[in-house]
């Protein structure tokens, strides 16, 4: 069965809104299962209609690819831990990359046997080729550094920005080359260079920044896609890419305001890495020591508040917390306590890490909050429990110029009248420094594994408290 050009743009058009709406679904935790179905319902209308398009002229090579496709996806999406997420989606946008790079060539290989290409296309397989190999091996780079395969720390040598800039004006200084002449030559050594700029621009990036690298990667992978679809002259392709570039764009620039960052900064600023020099105010703070409380000196003073804000982090992922959290919550209702959670834009691995949690453990929507809508409560606050969170709340973001993380925006947990961090030990979060709050006087800290805390404290609580 074939199905007309016709029928496939009005399919195609059909797909474009569904995407729309399912951006539009994922906005809100509420939605967001209903944004991705329409998004695969999108996705498999677009699949459909292309398969049944007169370009496809045999579907053999289709078929064994998408069944391994879809074999090796099913595997890996089943296996990976929620806090190895991030990873995963820089390695699914190295694909992207790679297959735009090698759509780019495929069709400049193709043509050229059949005589010269029009240098509009020409342009579109070299923007293809060097946005597509960026984004390849920017992703790989992100990818290695996330799974620990290499060190998370920048990677900073004396000339690098000089480095980058020679690379970055060779290589599109040889894709106009490419684009007027057709020579083999450059066409290779755009490839290369585009390679190695991807490499090289990734790794003085620090391990705190990877969040908005990986969302930058997102938006390029939506460029090169959109460049694929100009080479191949798919509408949907091209709508799909820009919507993936522009969200990926905007998503970045919200990461970026939500860590006080410019993206210039972000981009050429190593951060994550250790600042040297005077002696820290955390490093002062230290010395002061901390206090460490148990589940019943917690639940002593949770009982009887009026309100308690739960600040949940990365540990509380790693600890899988979140149920007990339900669960302490609703004991905590019943003996009339108000519980809200404070989420921090940047909280866990990824963007919406926490909403994803508290909503798979049937936690109320109208119980999570924002950092900028719950920031004005912590002061009328009896209780702030940081279950798993650490950078999100460190008040040297405001007041230690010397710190990396200086100039983040934090949630204001150290205002409620007593603070309890649930926690294994003293090592820092992800950003590597010392967290100034441990050492404040209404601080206690209850190590342990976060989700057996918690129980403890739900079956304190059950026996009567105290
Ligand atoms: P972090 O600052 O990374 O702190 C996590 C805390 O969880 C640590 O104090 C750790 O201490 C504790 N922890 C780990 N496993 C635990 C367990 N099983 N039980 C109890 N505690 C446990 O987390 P955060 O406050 O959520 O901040 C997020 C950080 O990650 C920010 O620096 C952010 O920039 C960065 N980041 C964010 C994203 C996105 S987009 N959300 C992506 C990548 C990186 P112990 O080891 O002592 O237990």
């Amino acid at each position: 069965m074939e199905i007309s050009a016709n029928t496939q743009a009005i399919a195609y058009l059909i797909s474009a809104i569904l995407f729309i709406l399912a951006l539009k679904g994922l906005t809100h935790p509420a939605s967001a299962r209903r944004g991705n179905f329409l998004g695969m319902a999108g996705m498999a209308i677009a699949i459909v209609a292309t398969l049944l398009g007169n370009e496809v002229h045999s579907y053999g090579f289709i078929v064994v690819g998408v069944l391994v496709g879809a074999v090796i996806g099913t595997v890996v999406a089943a296996r990976v831990q929620m806090t190895a997420m991030p990873q995963l989606v820089a390695a699914l946008h190295s694909f992207v990359g790679m297959a735009a790079v090698l759509v780019a060539i495929g069709t400049f290989l193709n043509h050229d046997a059949a005589g010269s290409l029009d240098p509009v296309m020409m342009g579109e397989l070299s923007a293809g080729i060097i946005i597509g190999a960026i984004t390849f091996s920017g992703s790989v780079v992100a990818f290695a550094k996330l799974q620990g395969l290499v060190s998370g720390a920048p990677v900073k040598f004396k000339g690098q920005h000089a480095l980058n800039a020679a690379i970055a004006l060779a290589t599109v200084a040889l894709g106009v080359h490419f684009a007027m002449t057709e020579s083999m030559t450059s066409l290779v050594l755009i490839t290369l260079l585009a390679f190695i700029l991807g490499f090289t621009l990734i790794i003085p990036i620090g391990g705190a920044d990877m969040p908005v690298i990986i969302s930058m990667l997102n938006s390029y992978s939506g460029w090169a896609a959109a460049a694929t679809g100009f080479t191949l002259g798919n509408l949907l392709l091209i709508i799909v890419g820009a919507l993936v570039g522009f969200s990926g764009a905007i998503l970045s620039y919200i990461m970026c305001r939500a860590m006080n960052r410019s993206i210039i900064n972000v981009v050429f600023g190593g951060f994550g890495s250790e600042s040297e020099g005077a002696p820290s105010a955390a490093g002062v703070a230290a010395e002061k020591g901390v206090k460490s409380a148990s589940v019943e000196d917690a639940i002593y003073w949770m009982e009887d508040a009026n309100k308690v804000i739960i600040v949940p982090g990365y540990g509380m992922a790693v600890a899988q917390a979140q149920h007990a959290l339900k669960e302490l919550m609703e004991l905590l209702e019943e003996k009339e306590v108000a519980v809200k959670f404070a989420i921090h834009p940047v909280a866990g691995r990824m963007p919406g890490h926490m909403n994803v949690l508290l909503a798979e453990a049937d936690i109320p929507y109208d119980h999570v909050m924002e950092m900028d809508e719950i920031n004005p409560e912590f002061p009328t606050a009896d209780v702030t429990l940081v279950v798993g969170a650490n950078d999100v709340v460190n008040p040297a973001a405001r007041t230690d110029s010397s710190s990396p993380i200086y100039g983040m925006p934090i949630l204001d947990a150290a205002k409620a009248r007593q603070v309890y961090f649930l926690k294994r030990s003293m090592n820092p979060g992800y950003s590597g420094v010392d967290n100034l709050l441990f050492y404040q006087d209404n601080t206690s800290l209850i190590f342990g594994d976060a989700k057996d805390t918690i129980e403890g404290m739900v079956v304190a609580l059950k026996g009567g408290g105290h």
